[in-house]
């Protein structure tokens, strides 16, 4: 299994979300998060500018898939995200070991 992070501009959240329920993704986590990358938040950097940092609200995602199915969520966010303008979000891909329904103990792939 996968665990794909995603962030992304809170106003793509109902599209990526229909998007990834379409493609067949069953469940996913929804945090209101600040946070900011390359720019530190800023939308421009004139010379001289005193270095500060600004927080942008951002949208992150977090989604538990199996191996078979992580490309495709990835591609599926990738292209519904995306604006081309600064600040659209990145994804992270990173491994998950085990999986748990709690309500009937079924394991791996099959709890997700
Ligand atoms: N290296 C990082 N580690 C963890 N989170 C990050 C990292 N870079 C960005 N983020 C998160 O992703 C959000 C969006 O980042 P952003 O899209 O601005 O990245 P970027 O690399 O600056 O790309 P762009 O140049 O398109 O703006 C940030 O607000 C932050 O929450
Ligand atoms: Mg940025």
């Amino acid at each position: 299994m996968k665990l794909i992070i995603a962030t992304i501009k809170p106003f793509k959240l109902e599209e990526v979300r229909i998007a990834l329920t379409e493609s067949g993704v069953t469940g996913m986590m929804v945090t209101e998060i600040k946070g900011y990358g390359t720019q530190s938040g800023h939308t421009e950097i004139y010379r001289g500018a005193e270095y500060a940092v600004n927080f942008v609200p951002k949208i992150r995602l977090d989604i538990v898939v199996s191996d078979a199915e992580a490309d495709g969520v990835v591609s599926t966010i990738e292209n519904t995200a995306k604006t081309g303008k600064i600040g659209d979000g990145k994804i992270f891909v990173l491994d998950v070991d085990q999986a748990v329904r709690v309500r009937t103990g079924e394991t791996g792939d099959d709890a997700v």
